[in-house]
């Protein structure tokens, strides 16, 4: 404990000169809660002259406008598509507005806090500064005190806290104070998912098919088929195997042949899964053997390490699926492997946007709004390795996992990089309407079941409409990659149906007014959001179904949109290669022009993604939340790309 000689003349207040109105400025509460959450207790209340660093995190400006400005740039009707945003522009433009800043700094320093002390953050929205328990105490009129958890990690908070009211639209939230989502070093498997108040996380307790991402129980990771003792390249059986040809084959896409710099293809991984390099020869010799020794570009992540400590399909299936096809199938460019998170704390999405945008960092980068989601690292990476322009994750959580405002958050953290022409590609999920796992939401309590009735339960970031979502088709049995695709039957359902979070982009409104006027469905807002207001997902789709892979030295199948969407990826990252040895930027975010252009996807119309004991959605002529507009026509995807500016 340091102990500061900062004493504090709450007396000399009232006759400092300030620009705001504090003397008339009455303090509201601005965040309460209740009780400490489960597990932890509240001990002695903090000597007044502890010290402590406070955080105030400023309301950030124009995020209202994020449908604007991403329609501006990604719409192909706008003047402006393609005139990518700088990172400062996006930092500047949600910026807190310098009224905000200058309105807390002037109750600050009429409080007696000197300005020297108080330091605005990079991102511009963060005031820090070094307090007393006193201090602080007399600022936010509360008391704070030390609180225990039974694993012995300690916390400071409060139970509720005051500003003034005139300073509530420009503070969203001060830390510490009753978010109990700074506690750093506690392994997160250590502690209990029902640390927070929240009934969405006491459900997640409850929820068997929930796991941390990337641990070996992840069930958005891809399914394991059987072994395989010969693994040809054939175009004879796709339908059986596939094989980075067959998807060639399908999709009308050529093998590489370009590398732009600054042009490789992203793919995020979630410690513990890892790729091992044997496995990526074993199948490179079959399949693309001028890349035998080749691995991936990699970025280590908040302690990541490619672990080689557990070795088995639960492991290592992700990775070897996601980087053997992204590696061939944009060879001769390379893949970027951004692998997040160590052994013990494991890491989510947040931590991942933390290391490409240092603004999005919040406490020293403290990641994170929720500790039972992201990890929290002592010593985070902010804004440390560059986006690449196309990046893919086959990693997903169900939307009722995580609260509408961690998502909301997140989201908009996605549209960010839409605006700086960074694609965004997330796997649909593969249990149909059903969530990871195959558990759908039961009505009575919002706790998750066995998958045999109930809600429908989307998955996340599927349903933020800044990303792109992929489902999974497959090519049917007996047919060839001539015949049109059907959506996944086999082993996994496409993931897809429509957000309980998230209003409809105008993207979208077409689509999904021609799905609804077209087909009568046979479920009421008893199984989903049926206002016909809400984002429908995926977005398009890509076989997911037999993907030959080499797995811990053998070879066998692999099924799931986690497949789909590396697939998807590697085709707009070849785009971008072609666009950029013309001189043009990378296509970014990608949903507004498919949505108007659906014909350079071929339209799946088969198959449906049951779940929840109903026969789910129908895959049907044009978009569905199947099967989205469909699978890609690449030399159609090539030409419509190459002609927007
Ligand atoms: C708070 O104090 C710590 C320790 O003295 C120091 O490292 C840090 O820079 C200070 N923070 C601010 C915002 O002054
Ligand atoms: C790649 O991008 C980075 C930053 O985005 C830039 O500094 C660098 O010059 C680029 N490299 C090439 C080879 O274009
Ligand atoms: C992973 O490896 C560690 C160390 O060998 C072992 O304790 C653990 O049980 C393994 N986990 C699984 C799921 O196999
Ligand atoms: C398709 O083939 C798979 C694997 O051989 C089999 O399990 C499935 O029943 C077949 N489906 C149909 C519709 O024939
Ligand atoms: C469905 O979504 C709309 C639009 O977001 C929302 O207003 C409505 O409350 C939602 N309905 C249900 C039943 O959740
Ligand atoms: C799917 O198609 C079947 C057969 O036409 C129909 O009975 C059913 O209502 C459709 N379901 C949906 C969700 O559209």
């Amino acid at each position: 404990m340091r102990v500061k000689a900062i004493v504090q003349i709450f007396a000399a207040l009232a006759v400092v000169a300030s620009s705001s109105p504090i003397s008339t400025s009455s303090h509201v509460v601005h965040e309460r809660r209740s009780m400490p959450p489960p597990k932890w207790s509240k001990d002695s209340r903090l000597h007044p002259n502890f010290v402590f660093p406070i955080r105030i995190g400023l309301s950030q400006q124009n995020l209202h406008r994020a449908e604007e400005f991403i329609n501006r740039i990604s719409n192909p009707l706008s003047t402006d598509y393609g005139k990518h945003w700088s990172p400062h522009e996006v930092t500047e433009m949600f910026a807190p507005s310098s009224e905000a800043t200058n309105e807390v700094r002037g109750w600050l320093s009429a409080s007696g806090v000197e300005l020297s002390r108080v330091k605005l953050s990079q991102s511009k929205s963060w005031l820090e500064f070094n307090v007393t328990a006193q201090e602080a105490e007399r600022l936010l009129r509360t008391e704070y005190h030390l609180y225990s958890h039974e694993t012995g990690d300690r916390h400071i908070a409060c139970e509720e806290y005051s500003i003034p009211s005139h300073l509530t639209k420009h503070i969203d939230i001060i830390t510490p104070a009753v978010d109990f989502d700074k506690s750093i070093g506690t392994p997160r498997r250590m502690q209990e998912r029902d640390q927070l108040p929240n009934s969405l996380h006491a459900l997640n307790k409850r929820a068997v098919g929930h796991a941390v991402l990337g641990s070996a129980g992840d069930t958005s990771n891809p399914k394991h088929g059987p072994a395989i003792l010969n693994a040809l390249v054939s175009l004879d059986n796709c339908d059986a195997m596939v094989t980075p040809a067959c998807l060639q084959a399908l999709y009308g896409a050529p093998v590489g042949s370009k590398a732009a710099n600054n042009n490789t293809l992203g793919v995020v991984e979630y410690t513990p899964q890892a790729f091992l390099q044997t496995d990526l020869d074993l199948w490179f010799e079959q399949f693309s053997p001028p890349q035998v020794g080749q691995g991936p570009i990699t970025h280590l992540i908040d302690g990541a390490i490619v672990q080689t400590r557990n070795q088995s399909f639960d492991f290592n299936g992700e990775s070897s699926l996601d980087l053997q096809y992204a590696m061939a199938l944009v060879y001769p460019q390379a893949v970027t492997l951004y692998q997040v998170g160590d052994l013990v704390t494991g890491a989510s999405f947040n931590n991942f946007l933390d290391a490409i945008d240092g603004s999005y960092c919040t406490f020293q980068g403290g990641d994170a709004s929720d500790p039972n989601v992201d990890g929290q690292y002592p010593d985070p990476d902010c804004g440390t390795v560059a986006p690449t322009n196309v990046i893919s994750t086959s990693y997903s959580f169900n939307e009722a996992d995580l609260t509408p405002r961690y998502e909301e958050r997140q989201c908009l953290e996605y549209m960010k990089l839409g605006l700086q022409g960074v694609s965004i590609l997330y796997s649909s999920g593969d249990f149909g309407v059903a969530g990871n796992g195959d558990r759908c939401i039961n009505p009575a309590d919002g706790t998750y079941n066995d998958g045999k009735g109930g809600i429908f339960n989307p998955t996340f970031p599927g349903t933020c409409p800044w990303i792109t979502s992929v489902g999974a088709t497959q090519i049917a049995n007996g047919s060839s990659v001539r015949d049109p695709e059907i959506a996944s039957q086999r082993v996994i359902f496409s993931g897809g149906g429509f957000s309980n979070v998230f209003p409809m982009p105008t993207y979208q409104e077409k689509a999904l007014s021609t799905y609804f006027s077209n087909n009568k469905i046979p479920y009421g807002a008893d199984r989903y959001n049926n206002s016909q207001a809400v984002r429908g997902f995926p977005d398009v789709s890509a076989n997911g179904v037999n993907y030959v892979v080499a797995v811990n030295g053998e070879f066998s199948l692999a099924y799931g949109t986690s497949a789909s969407a590396p697939t998807f990826a590697a085709f707009l990252n070849m785009i971008n290669e072609e666009r950029i040895a013309v001189g043009k930027g990378p296509v970014g975010f990608v949903n507004p022009v498919l949505y108007a252009n659906p014909e350079v996807l071929t339209d799946i119309t088969l198959g449906g993604n049951p779940g929840c004991g109903t026969p789910g959605f129908n895959s049907t002529v044009g978009w569905d939340p199947v099967t989205g507009l469909g699978t890609p026509n690449y030399p159609a995807m090539l030409q419509l790309f190459m002609g927007l500016p």
